[in-house]
C-alpha cells in the first residue's frame, strides 16, 4: 500500500516524462526549455495530439478550429453567466465547464481547449460588472485570451509570455489533475466530464492552487530585510512555504527556470523582492529539512509571471487550466485508446461484523 502511490506506475503515456532526480521535463520528445522557446499553445497541443486526434501535428488547423470554437462557446454565455453569481473565479469555471455536453471526443477536445480562456476571461469581466469582449476568431489563443480580458489588443511580448507559460504547464506526467482526468476517462464518462475532474484536482493549493499564496506570501513579507524572521516563523507554526517543494522533484523544477527567465523579459515590480525572498526560503528550508531537498517548484514564478501579465491572483488558478488543458485533452484520448478502467483496491481496517 502507498498512500500517495508514490512510485506507482498506473499508466504508460509518450505524452512527457518527468525526471525528478534530474530535474528534466520532456514533452513528447522535446525538453521542456525548448518547447517554450519553440511553440506557442497550439503547437504544443497540436504535438499533444499527435496519433489521437485528427488536427494532432497540424497545429494550423488546430488554431483555426479552436478559434472557431473560442466563437461558438462565446455564444453560449448569455444563458450561461448569470449562474455563477456568488462563486469564485475557480468555482465559476467549474461550473461553466460542466454545462458543456459530453460528445464525440475528438469534437469535445476543440470546444474545451477553446471553452477555457473564454469563460474565464467572461468571468472576470462579470465579476467585475463588465459584460463579455467577443473572441477575435482568427487570433491566437493566449493574444485572444487577453484580449477578451481587456478589451484591447495585448502587447505582443505579453502575449509571447502568456503563451511561454501556457506551453511550460501543458503536460507533467501522472499529477494528480491528469490522473484524475484519466480515471474519469477510464470510465468511458466522456471528455468533458474527464476535464471537469481534472480542474477539480488542480482548484487545491498543493496542487494548482498554489500561485495565489506565494503573491500573499510575498506581500506578507513586504521587504527583503524581514524575509528570514517571516519564513522562520512560518515554518516554526508548521506552515508549508507555498511554491516550494514537489511530489516528483528533488532538484530544482525545470519549469521554474523557463518561467522565471520568462519573468526578466517582463516589467516586474516584484522580482527583485522574489528572487530575495527565495534564496531566503531555499536556505531555511534546507535547514528545517536536511533530509529533504526542498527547492522552488512552477509555481513560485507562475505566480509572478502571471502578476506581471496583468492577471488578478483569483484567475491564476483558472489560467493554469487554460495550458495543462492540451495535457488533460490528450490524456483523456490516450486513456480512451489504450487503458483499462482504472480501479484500483483499499485495505479494510474496520471492524468485521461480529
Ligand atoms: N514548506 C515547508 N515544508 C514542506 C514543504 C514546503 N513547501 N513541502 C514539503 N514540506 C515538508 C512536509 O511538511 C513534509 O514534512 P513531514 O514529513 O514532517 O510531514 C516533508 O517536507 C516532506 O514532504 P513531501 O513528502 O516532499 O511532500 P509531498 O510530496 O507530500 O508534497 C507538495 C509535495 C504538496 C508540493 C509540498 O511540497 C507542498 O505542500 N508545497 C507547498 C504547496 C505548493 O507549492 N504546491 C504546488 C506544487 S507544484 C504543482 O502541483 C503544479
Amino acid at each position: 500500500m502507498s498512500a500517495g502511490l508514490d512510485g506507482i506506475i498506473a499508466a504508460e503515456t509518450v505524452l512527457s516524462h518527468v525526471d525528478g532526480q534530474a530535474g528534466r521535463l520532456v514533452l513528447r520528445g522535446l525538453d521542456v526549455e525548448r518547447a517554450a522557446q519553440s511553440l506557442d499553445f497550439e503547437g504544443v497541443t497540436a504535438l499533444l495530439w499527435q496519433g489521437f486526434h485528427p488536427l494532432g501535428g497540424r497545429p494550423d488547423e488546430l488554431r483555426a478550429a479552436i478559434g472557431r470554437a473560442r466563437g461558438r462557446v462565446a455564444a453560449r454565455l448569455p444563458a450561461l453567466l448569470p449562474a455563477i453569481r456568488g462563486l469564485s473565479a475557480v468555482e465559476a469555471l467549474r461550473l461553466l465547464l460542466s454545462s458543456l455536453p459530453d460528445g464525440e471526443a475528438a469534437d469535445d477536445a476543440v470546444t474545451v481547449v477553446a471553452a477555457v480562456p473564454v469563460f474565464i476571461a467572461a468571468l472576470d469581466r462579470r465579476l467585475r460588472g463588465l459584460s463579455p469582449v467577443a473572441p477575435d476568431v482568427g487570433a491566437g489563443q493566449a493574444a485572444d485570451f487577453l484580449r477578451m480580458m481587456t478589451g484591447t489588443d495585448p502587447a505582443p511580448a505579453l502575449a509571447r509570455a502568456l503563451d511561454t507559460y501556457l506551453v511550460t504547464v501543458s503536460d507533467h506526467g501522472l499529477n494528480a489533475s491528469t490522473f484524475a482526468a484519466r480515471i474519469v476517462a477510464s470510465t468511458r464518462a466522456g471528455m468533458v466530464s474527464s476535464i471537469v475532474a481534472g480542474l477539480c484536482a488542480l482548484k487545491g493549493p498543493l496542487h494548482g492552487g498554489a500561485p495565489g499564496p506565494v503573491l500573499d506570501m510575498l506581500d506578507a513579507v513586504g521587504d527583503a530585510a524581514a524575509a528570514p524572521a517571516w519564513i522562520a516563523g512560518e515554518l516554526a507554526a508548521g506552515r508549508r512555504l507555498m511554491g516550494f517543494g514537489h511530489r516528483i522533484y528533488r532538484v530544482r523544477d525545470p519549469r521554474a527556470e523557463v518561467l522565471k527567465t520568462a519573468v526578466r523579459s517582463l516589467s516586474s515590480p516584484r522580482i527583485a523582492l522574489a528572487e530575495q525572498v527565495e534564496q531566503v526560503a531555499l536556505a531555511a528550508l534546507s535547514r528545517h529539512r536536511p533530509d529533504r531537498p526542498l527547492e522552488t517548484n512552477v509555481e513560485f514564478y507562475t505566480a509572478l509571471l502571471l502578476d506581471a501579465v496583468g492577471l488578478g491572483r483569483d484567475l491564476f488558478t483558472p489560467v493554469f487550466a487554460m495550458g495543462r488543458v492540451a495535457g488533460w485533452t490528450a490524456h483523456v484520448m490516450e486513456q480512451e485508446t489504450t487503458g483499462r478502467l482504472m480501479r484500483p483496491a483499499s485495505r479494510y481496517v474496520g471492524p468485521m461484523a461480529a
